[in-house]
């Protein structure tokens, strides 16, 4: 166990004597028991290790993620006082300039957390002014092909705290759906005027929405967007290892909590004639009320004619009304996707034509942190939840 230092001796914010270092195996472990108060949900605490001990383990993870610690360096190793604490994975992403694409390095930032005895006291600053330093460092110093182009954050905090240390806020809006239950949705007129689709199990997921064809799409629609606009175009490259990330979480929990229940195989819906394609994962919340069924990415063909756009709408609407029921079926309170297309819009409003889109202030606010220049105005494409981390 790591003592505490009290609170008599703990050195300011800004002291000189503040070091963000990565943790040790038992300080990771000590960081993920701290902020399970924050984040442990419904699990108990050595579930909640056993989650983060799995999640580690995913391809998406495994040698990517690091944990960092802030501590006083006057500490010795194996006794520091964890005064703040967050984890970056390397990511894979994409950035498009002046019409030229490139493969590249991003990281994303989570669990930045700081226990509550010490909070108030700039800790949390101070480690992500360090983080950020370490990031530019990384940038102009790191070995080619490991130096990150950005960084994204999702902040619970609003859009004030993260900016300041360059984390810009980006568009952060969704529709939320309630569940339904079938007897419902067959007795709803609309049901006899939506297309039939089909639910995707994994290897759809792969198939339909991570293929070359898929990726290769969108690096030219950012690419385009490049030629026409000052800027960088950047997306997290939506790979399969995203989904898996997230159904791993999903498959842990449903164990936990529906242990007599099959894990669900579920994992998206789509319509092959219109090619519209989503894939979906179960959150578990503290309550039945926290319970979501989030659509991590969407995957669709922009039409060019109005029999096109009636067709893709038309799927997409009967993908929701599909979510919706599967939702229900895992006692989900809802379905939420990010970031709507217009498109999206339309076939929102032929289910529910009250249902309205949020603009979050606080939770969730997608953030960018460019490792360029801080004035270039970027554009970040693709901006769904699978990029949560
Ligand atoms: C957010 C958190 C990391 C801040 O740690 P801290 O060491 O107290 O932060 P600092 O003392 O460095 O800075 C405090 C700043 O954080 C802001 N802040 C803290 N909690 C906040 C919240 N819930 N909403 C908005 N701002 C918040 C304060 O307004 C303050 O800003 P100011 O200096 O401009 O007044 C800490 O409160 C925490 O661990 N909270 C629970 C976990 C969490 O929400 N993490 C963030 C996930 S995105």
């Amino acid at each position: 166990m790591i003592a505490a230092l009290p609170d008599i001796e703990l050195p300011h914010g800004d002291s000189p004597e503040l070091v963000l270092v990565q943790a040790t195996p038992a300080e990771r472990i000590e960081s993920i028991k701290l902020n399970s108060t924050e984040w442990k949900g419904p699990l108990d605490l050595d579930s909640y290790i056993a989650r983060e001990e799995t999640l580690l383990q995913q391809r998406l993870t495994k040698n990517r993620l690091s944990c960092w610690v802030l501590v006083d360096r006057r500490e010795p190793e194996d006794r520091r006082t964890i005064l703040s604490s967050c984890e970056t994975y390397k990511k894979a992403a994409m950035v498009a300039r002046g019409g030229k694409l490139e493969n590249a390095l991003a990281h994303g930032v989570g669990s930045v957390y700081c226990r509550p005895e010490f909070r108030g006291k700039g800790y949390a600053k101070r480690m992500l002014q360090e983080l950020s330093k370490k990031i530019d460092a990384w940038h102009t110093e790191g070995d080619r092909g490991e130096r990150p182009l950005f960084s994204v954050l999702f902040s619970d905090i609003g859009k004030r705290f993260y900016a300041q240390f360059g984390w810009k806020p980006h568009p952060s809006s969704h529709f939320e759906l309630p569940s339904i239950p079938k007897e419902e949705y067959s007795s709803a007129a609309i049901a006899t005027t939506l297309p039939e689709i089909r639910t995707l199990r994994p290897e759809d997921v792969q198939r339909c929405m991570c293929n070359t064809d898929v990726i290769q799409k969108e690096r030219e629609v950012l690419r385009k967007a490049s030629l026409h606009s000052s800027g960088p175009k950047v997306a997290i490259t939506p790979d399969f290892d995203h989904f898996s990330w997230h159904w791993a979480r999903e498959e842990f929990y449903s164990q936990k909590i529906h242990p007599g229940r099959e894990i669900p195989t579920t994992k998206g819906a789509g319509d092959d004639d219109a090619k519209v394609y989503c894939a979906w994962n179960r959150n578990f919340g503290s309550t039945p009320e926290e319970n979501t069924l989030y659509i991590l990415r969407w995957v669709y063909n922009e039409p060019s004619s109005p029999e096109e756009t009636e067709k893709t709408v038309n799927a997409m609407a009967a993908i929701l009304r599909r979510a919706q029921l599967e939702a229900y079926d895992w006692n989900m309170a809802n379905v939420t996707f990010w970031n709507p297309t217009p498109l999206l819009e339309i076939a929102v409003a032929l289910l529910d034509p009250t249902a309205e889109i949020v603009h979050r202030e606080k939770s969730s606010i997608a953030a960018l942190r460019w490792s360029g220049n801080p004035e270039e105005q970027v554009d970040w494409f693709c901006n769904e939840k699978y990029a949560w981390c």
